[in-house]
This record gives structure tokens, C-alpha cells and sequence, in this order.
């Protein structure tokens, strides 16, 4: 099963940009955990990083035609604002599960509005770059299930 991995704005500059909030770690050190983690327990995964919206509208769309099982998505500054995210996030009507890592609520006040917490399986918030581990962590539990109610529902048939 193949889970995509997409990073919105900025976070390309990871381990550059605002250490003191984001941490030290490039996206390149958190893609290459994720990639060790999904390779170890079977799952194939993609990575995507846009700082553009359109573009990320279209990396969620492809989800549907590029044998994406799941979504783990940081739309970063997108999620306070984009209505686009969000509907691509529902018209694909995969398990999409949306990560930060900072504490968002505990941040500005604009960074505690998200336009797709309630459009998403779940969110996993404030933990650094183990935020995009433990979404991935959850996302597998996710698909696995589906594969096995899959399998359950085969075997009535
Ligand atoms: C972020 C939080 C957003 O508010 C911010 O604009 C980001 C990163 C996070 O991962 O904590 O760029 O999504």
C-alpha cells in the first residue's frame, strides 16, 4: 500500500527557518526516517513538497489515479487559510492525516483556526519532526485495517 507524504510552504527550509520553533532537522533527515520507518513495515512512500497551492491541490488530486492509499499532510501556513486544500482533501476520500510540528494552538491566533482539522481521519500537532512519525505510525494502523475488513468482506463473498 503507498502512502504520500506532502509538505506545504517553507518547510523546505526546514532546519534553517525559525530553529527555535521547528527544530534543527532538515526535511531531507525527516523524509529519510519516514521512508526507513514505511520500508520497514511494508509500505511504499512518496514525498511531495510545494511552497505553491495549486500545485499541492493537484499532488492531492493525483492521490486518486497514483495508487495513493493515505495522505500525511503539513499544508503549514496553506492550513490556516485554504479552502482548495480542503476540498481536494474531501473530493478524494482517502485517510488523510494532517501534521504539524509545532503546538499550533498554543501559537499566534490565526495559526489556531485549520481549514481541514474536521475534514481529515486526525491530526497529530506540537511534536517536532516525531509528528510526521507518529502520523505515520498512525496511518499505517489505518490502512492496515482497511486491508483486513477488506479481507474479511472477500472471504463472505
Ligand atoms: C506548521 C504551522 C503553521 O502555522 C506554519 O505556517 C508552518 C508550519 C507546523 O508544522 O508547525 O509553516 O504547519
Amino acid at each position: 500500500m503507498k502512502i504520500k507524504v506532502i509538505h506545504g510552504p517553507n518547510l523546505n527550509l526546514l532546519g534553517v527557518r525559525e530553529v527555535n520553533i521547528y527544530g534543527p532537522a532538515k526535511l531531507e533527515d525527516i523524509n529519510k526516517n519516514l521512508e526507513m520507518v514505511a520500508k520497514q513495515n511494508g509500505f511504499e512512500i512518496e514525498f511531495f513538497q510545494s511552497n505553491h497551492e495549486g500545485d499541492i491541490v493537484d499532488a492531492i488530486q493525483e492521490s486518486l489515479t497514483d495508487g495513493t492509499d493515505g495522505l500525511i499532510i503539513n499544508p503549514a501556513a496553506l492550513t490556516h487559510t485554504s479552502v482548495s486544500i480542503r476540498d481536494a482533501i474531501t473530493a478524494i476520500q482517502k485517510p488523510v492525516v494532517e501534521v504539524h510540528m509545532s503546538n499550533v494552538a498554543a501559537r499566534e491566533e490565526f495559526r489556531h483556526k485549520s481549514m481541514i482539522s474536521d475534514v481529515v481521519t486526525g491530526n497529530i500537532t506540537g511534536f517536532g519532526p516525531l509528528s510526521y512519525h507518529l502520523g505515520l505510525i498512525a496511518m499505517m494502523e489505518i490502512l492496515n485495517q482497511i486491508k483486513m475488513a477488506q479481507a474479511q468482506q472477500g472471504q463472505k463473498q
